[in-house]
């Protein structure tokens, strides 16, 4: 849409959790240095929780592009599952034949094929995203599952990422065995404020602005104050900003293409950060017409 006007050769502020596009923030590079520390050591469970939007799913396409063949993943991304669903998700995306759908046999086909990986130095993991959205008792299987293992090591790594629901569930008391065997759970917060300034410069020049100047210093500002650091809504409020820029033909974002974009994108949400709502430019005629509720939401 803007990509010519801004002389970008990619989307700059897609909303997919592409690698190409990965900002090793401080967070996001210790998270991706754990998990491969943890995948190598072959030592069992990792969790990462993050606030939506965070990254982790960033941070896990990041891992599986990082990972050398001699590593098989299995990737589970749809969590809305029961046991058995589970395991057959898992054979499935390892490629592993099974002729019933008995729990015993999926197991045993599971584990033949864990056995055999180990003997060829062949390493698996099991990367499940969304998890906040397992049952206690899912989430016990998958512990079950580490139970596959060898005198010397694991057969299987497996790294639960989710957002903060998943933390909570996690202290639930029926889960201790589970807890305890976390090698390692590390939590990814927002950006700072430094951090969400670099990781917009980042993108631009990923999406071919070299010089990585279009947004001003006090758009990023309000960027910041308005998202908060979580890249999904760095992300929004850039993409917003740019289509606004482009109405204004105005080369450079400043503060005010942010907020019109801001004010723009909050109607129909109706939350509104309070740092950012005494700034919102009143809303013209023409926005009254269109949206109707504008004021009401401001209320909330
Ligand atoms: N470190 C990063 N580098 C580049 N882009 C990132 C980074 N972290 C997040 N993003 C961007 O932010 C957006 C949201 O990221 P992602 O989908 O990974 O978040 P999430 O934590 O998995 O969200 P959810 O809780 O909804 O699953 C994506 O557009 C992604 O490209
Ligand atoms: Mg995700």
């Amino acid at each position: 849409m803007y990509e010519k006007y801004y002389g970008f050769n990619d989307k700059p502020f897609n909303l997919t959790p592409d690698s190409k596009f990965f900002y090793a923030s401080a967070k996001h590079e210790e998270a991706l240095n754990c998990l491969l520390l943890a995948i190598s050591e072959r030592n069992g469970f990792v969790v990462i929780t993050g606030e939506i939007g965070s990254g982790k799913t960033t941070v896990c396409r990041t891992l599986i592009n990082k990972l050398d063949p001699t590593t098989k993943v299995a990737l589970v991304l749809n969590t809305h599952l029961g046991k058995k669903e589970l395991l057959t998700t898992i054979l499935e995306d390892l490629g592993i034949e099974y002729r019933s759908t008995s729990k015993t046999h999926l197991l045993s086909a599971l584990n033949k094929y864990l056995i055999k990986q180990a003997s060829n130095d062949v390493n698996v993991v099991l990367i499940i995203d969304e998890a906040q959205n397992l049952t206690p008792s899912v989430i016990e299987e998958i512990r079950m599952l580490s139970n596959l293992e060898t005198e010397k090591e694991k057969l299987i790594q497996i790294i639960l990422m989710g957002q903060p629901e998943l933390k909570k569930k996690l202290v639930m008391p029926k889960l201790e065995q589970f807890r305890q065997r976390v090698v390692f759970h590390y939590h990814l917060d927002p950006l700072t404020a430094a951090e969400t300034r670099n990781y917009i410069k980042h993108r631009l020049k990923k999406a071919g602005n070299e010089e990585a100047d279009i947004f001003k210093d006090d758009a990023i500002d309000e960027i910041y104050k308005y998202s908060k650091g979580v890249p999904r809504l760095i992300n929004l409020m850039c993409h917003n900003a740019l289509i606004s820029g482009l109405v204004h033909e105005a080369h450079k974002i400043n503060k005010d293409i942010v907020l019109e974009a801001i004010r723009e994108s909050v109607l129909g949400y109706s939350h509104i950060p309070s740092e950012v709502e005494g700034q919102l430019p009143t809303p013209n005629s023409q926005l009254k017409t269109e949206e109707p509720q504008w004021d009401e939401l401001l209320k909330h």
